[in-house]
């Protein structure tokens, strides 16, 4: 087990991604904000089998996080991140520092439109640009040839690609299956910010997914049924604020009333302290 290097300034990033890419290497970027799980493992494990060099980078970044967000409590442990990393194999870790990556008079940010706007684009008002902006930074410092998001973050990945492609970035995104507990609540590092009696409870949301796929698949064509069955369960189960459930276009991301084809199914509910999101594609059966 060899330790990954740990790089801080982007000028040593950008100069070992150089190295790498100069001796013909495939680089694969793995962005966390680090408290690494399984989710992130299986990314990583992703990036070390389609890649020659795996950076993965940690920076929980404050340009994401609304001013009455959880910024403060998000959860960090970058000695364990780094010896998870370290047992994987991972060739290099990136942790920028802030006053490097957000110096006073920081001034450019970018934004994806449209994509950005629903879901919890309307939930968190700034979230997606603080997170192209600091993706895009990222990719600056780490050149990869392949960044590896995990699909749990359905409007997230969205995003990202439309970035990337608007901007004729020169890179391949890939997107990862959702990593679950065996109850089905999907891996995310804020579950540690669960208090006891919700974690035993927030299986329900996964729950309420499944349950609409099922509808789906069983023909079900009335999105808003299917909401109204889920509202119903996930108030009954877990409680806590709906913040929305909606039925999506997989690619524009636009409600819609019927379902006609594939569809995302997604969800965000507000805990005291913990703000979860899921979601999970359903097709209606072919007859
Ligand atoms: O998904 C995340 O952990 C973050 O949004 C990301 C992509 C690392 C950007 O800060």
């Amino acid at each position: 087990m060899s330790k990954p290097q740990l790089i801080n300034t982007v000028a040593k990033m950008q100069a070992q991604s150089d190295t790498w890419r100069g001796e013909g290497l495939r680089i694969g970027l793995v962005p966390t904000m680090g408290f690494l799980h399984e989710g992130h493992l299986s990314l990583v494990d992703y990036s070390l089998s389609a890649a020659d060099r795996t950076i993965v980078s940690i920076f929980v970044n404050p340009l994401q996080f609304g001013p009455k967000e959880d910024f403060a409590i998000y959860p960090r442990d970058i000695e364990r991140d780094i010896k998870l990393l370290a047992q994987r194999g991972v060739d290099a870790v990136f942790k920028p520092q802030t006053v490097e990556f957000y110096p006073p008079d920081f001034s450019t940010t970018v934004e994806v439109t449209h994509l950005a706007d629903g879901l919890c684009g309307a939930m968190r008002p700034g979230h997606f640009r603080g997170v192209t902006t600091v993706v895009s930074k990222l990719f600056t410092a780490t050149k990869p040839h392949l960044a590896i998001f995990g699909q749990k973050d359905y409007q997230q990945a969205a995003v990202i690609r439309r970035l990337v492609r608007d901007l004729n970035l020169d890179l391949h995104i890939e997107v990862a299956p959702t990593m679950r507990e065996a109850d089905g609540l999907a891996m995310s590092s804020r579950n540690v910010n669960l208090t006891e009696d919700e974690r035993r409870r927030v299986p329900a949301l996964y729950q309420a997914l499944a349950m609409a796929k099922r509808y789906i698949e069983c023909g079900e064509r009335d999105t808003q049924r299917i909401i109204g069955e889920m509202r119903s369960q996930i108030e009954k189960e877990l409680g806590g604020d709906i913040e929305y459930i909606s039925i999506v276009h997989p690619d524009t991301l636009e409600d819609l009333s019927e379902i006609a084809g594939p569809v995302v199914i997604a969800l965000a509910v507000r805990l005291a302290n913990v703000r979860l999101i899921d979601n999970i594609s359903a097709e209606p059966s072919r007859k």
